[in-house]
């Protein structure tokens, strides 16, 4: 499944993020390694959103950090459709509460990057 995600990645992901305040090549790297991009595209949705549709959803919203914090973390549902986010937090321990806070930051910074998506 990561190497899988990593070929995606490089078909698909080159070039996507642009962030100012988060390293974005560091959290592209994150991303990969902790798997999110078999389920996750910067600006294509796969089984889970794009992030960049993420971003455009929660950005400006206050407490945007902390849902998708938490949503990284605990898992999710519900708000995308009928799959689960799987959780990355708590006893998996895949990623500590600071990487999880770092990739929302990320994702959340994709907003104002990026084109709006062709309907
Ligand atoms: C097995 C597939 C899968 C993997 C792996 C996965 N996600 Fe998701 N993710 C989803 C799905 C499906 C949703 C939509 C959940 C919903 O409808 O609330 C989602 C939603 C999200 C959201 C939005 C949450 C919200 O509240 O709207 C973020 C942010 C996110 N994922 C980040 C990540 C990150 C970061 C990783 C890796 C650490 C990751 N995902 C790994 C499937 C996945």
């Amino acid at each position: 499944m990561p190497r899988a995600a990593a070929l995606l990645c490089l078909a698909l992901c080159a070039g996507g993020a642009h962030a100012a305040d988060v390293d974005a090549a560091a959290m592209l790297s994150l991303a990969r390694a902790s798997g999110c991009l078999a389920c996750h595209a910067v600006n294509q949705r796969k089984i889970g959103p794009s992030y960049t549709e993420v971003a455009r959803r929660y950005s400006g919203q206050p407490g945007a950090l902390q849902t998708l914090q938490n949503a990284i973390l605990n898992g999710h549902s519900g708000t995308w459709g009928i799959i689960p986010m799987p959780a990355y937090g708590g006893s998996q321990q895949v990623l500590t509460p600071a990487q999880a806070g770092d990739l929302a930051r990320w994702v959340l910074s994709l907003a104002a990057h990026q084109p709006a998506p062709k309907p």
